[in-house]
């Protein structure tokens, strides 16, 4: 997969791309990432990459042309047009489904800004996302591409060993994850629940589930509405 960022700060992305998994899967040839400075495509001589906003207004916007002349260049030698992803607050909120989604594609191409915002052309004939990474506003796009790349990345074949699989992961499985434990048994007092010490695997597949039902309607309802629950879990949830 390729994962190209349209960014007026390629170097944000420096640590994100070349750290941890990221790095490894980028290494293994499992994903390939590019930050481009699309100011490098501006027409003008000054490579101004923003503009006043025609009607009069405070704050400039984002030019079309080094965007689409950006695009054009990234996709020059391929016949199927990619998701081109525009960073905004307007977007639909980001999530683990739109993530699935999204690391289905062969190449994606993620938009970030720095302005008032974008001239309108840019969302109409452009983009075919636009992604919000939750309700607050950043200074720019570029947290929420690094938020996409790195969700994306985990879910790639290969990406994840066996053991940290991203089947089980809170958010696929519709639930948050039960609590995690680690020696030693006793830490100033503090003890593991007696139950996994038990060695008795069935009791403790049901605790788990038990408590990652109860962690999730504590915390999370939303998550459970819609879905259909036991006999068994809805006592849980009762006790
Ligand atoms: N750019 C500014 N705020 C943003 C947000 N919440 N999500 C994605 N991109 C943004």
């Amino acid at each position: 997969m390729r994962i190209d960022v349209l960014t007026l700060f390629p170097e944000m992305f420096t640590g994100v791309f070349g750290s941890s998994i990221l790095k490894h899967a980028q290494e293994s040839g499992i994903v390939q990432y590019r930050a481009v400075d699309f100011r490098a495509y501006a027409d003008n001589k000054h490579r101004k990459v923003d503009d006043y906003p025609y009607g009069g207004g405070a704050g400039m916007v984002l030019r079309a042309q080094p965007l689409f002349d950006a695009v054009d260049d990234l996709i020059k030698d391929e016949q199927k047009r990619p998701r081109v992803v525009l960073l905004c607050p307007q977007g639909e909120r980001y999530s683990q489904k739109k993530a699935e989604q999204f690391s289905k594609e062969d190449h994606l191409i993620l938009l970030c800004g720095h302005y008032e915002g974008y001239d309108e052309r840019v969302r109409e004939y452009l983009v075919t996302d636009e992604v919000s990474i939750g309700d607050y506003v950043l200074t720019g796009g570029e947290l929420g591409a690094m938020v996409i790349a790195d969700s994306v990345t985990r879910l790639l074949p290969g990406v994840l060993g066996n053991a940290e699989s991203a089947i089980t992961d809170s958010f696929s499985t519709g639930l948050l994850e039960h609590p995690h434990y680690t020696r030693p048994a006793d830490f100033r007092g503090m003890k593991v629940p007696e139950i996994l010490l038990s060695g008795h695997h069935k009791n403790i597949e049901n605790w788990r589930s038990r408590e990652s039902l109860k962690r999730t309607w504590e915390r999370r309802p939303d998550l459970l509405e819609g879905k259909a629950l036991s006999e068994k879990e809805q006592k849980w949830l009762d006790e």
